[in-house]
């Protein structure tokens, strides 16, 4: 009964984007495609809505729900997304998602729960609850207004992006891949080559697919250079998505990353990996062939030429 009344509360398109995201039976991308239109309207709404989905049988749309929950950045999803975290039995990928969602979501209320998973047997799950709680006291603290090279995009990052006052591409890639400092000044070095935006700053940033250090860190270089979608490093994502014996989640972002970057060559990798014996890896080329097929489409021109809001992220 409530979950009627809360569907419809929704607008009509925001009724037929949720029964296509709960329908098991339809294509993973037409899901996903429903999920990130879901995001993009908000609200209390869309967040019940996600959440209900939450969990789905798919890994893959398991932590992209998650993921879109932070970005709407609503206090609503806390409960659904402190029990992910809690539950060990879930999956790495979707606990990790959980706590950088309770972090992007940045409440000082959530700073003993992600405190409590900073040391969790899961080194991801207890990486992302590192980055989260430094990533709440930063925010709720005065240096957060402190100027810091610009968002380009639309996202609420694992950390924030360096001092406006560097610029500084060589010095900046010597912090992203320097293991001395903490992964959240790394994270924030990160967040400045990609606000800088050019192939430059794109090339320096793909040397941190290297950093042997940390898999979580590789699979956020990997995000990055996908929001960038920068041609030159399709060579270094495709190496990363081509070894066997990357992460998982590492590799789950390099498909997508090449998805939105959406080249010939591309196409060509994403083909060779869409049949991996890893499901999330499978799953993600899936959705990456369907997001480069957007890209390259008639659709993606009339987004640009009115300049609508992003559908995919
Ligand atoms: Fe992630
Ligand atoms: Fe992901």
């Amino acid at each position: 009964q409530e979950n009627t009344t809360s569907i419809l509360n929704l607008g009509n398109i925001s009724v037929l984007l949720c029964f296509l995201l709960s329908n098991t039976n339809a294509k993973l991308s037409d899901r996903y495609r429903a999920l990130f239109m879901l995001k993009n309207i908000g609200g209390k709404d869309a967040v019940t809505e996600i959440s209900r989905c939450l969990v789905d049988k798919s890994e893959l749309l398991n932590h992209e729900l998650a993921y879109c929950l932070g970005q709407i950045n609503s206090d609503h999803a806390l409960p659904k997304l402190s029990a992910i975290l809690k539950n060990k039995n879930l999956s790495t990928i979707l606990r990790h998602e959980a706590a950088e969602a309770i972090g992007a979501i940045g409440s000082l209320e959530s700073l003993s729960l992600l405190q409590d998973y900073t040391a969790d047997p899961v080194r991801e799950v207890a990486e992302t609850c590192q980055l989260a709680v430094t990533r709440v006291k930063w925010l709720n603290s005065s240096d957060s207004k402190e100027p810091v090279i610009p968002n380009p995009f639309s996202s609420i990052d694992p950390a924030p992006a360096g001092s406006a006052d560097n610029r500084n591409i060589s010095s900046l890639q010597e912090m992203l891949v320097n293991t001395e400092l903490s992964l959240f000044d790394r994270y924030r070095a990160m967040f400045s080559l990609r606000n800088i935006n050019s192939n430059e700053s794109a090339t320096a940033l793909a040397v941190g697919l290297q950093c042997s250090d940390s898999a979580l860190f590789r699979h956020e270089v990997a995000y990055v250079l996908g929001q960038m979608q920068k041609s030159n490093t399709v060579p270094q994502l495709t190496a990363s998505l081509s070894d066997l014996h990357e992460n998982c989640m590492v590799r789950h972002e390099c498909a997508e990353a090449l998805g939105s970057i959406a080249t010939g060559d591309c196409l060509k990798t994403l083909e060779e990996f869409k049949r991996d014996e890893n499901t999330v890896v499978r799953e993600s080329c899936e959705v990456a062939l369907d997001m480069l097929e957007y890209e390259n489409s008639i659709y993606k021109c009339y987004r640009t030429m009115f300049n609508s809001s992003c559908l995919i992220t």
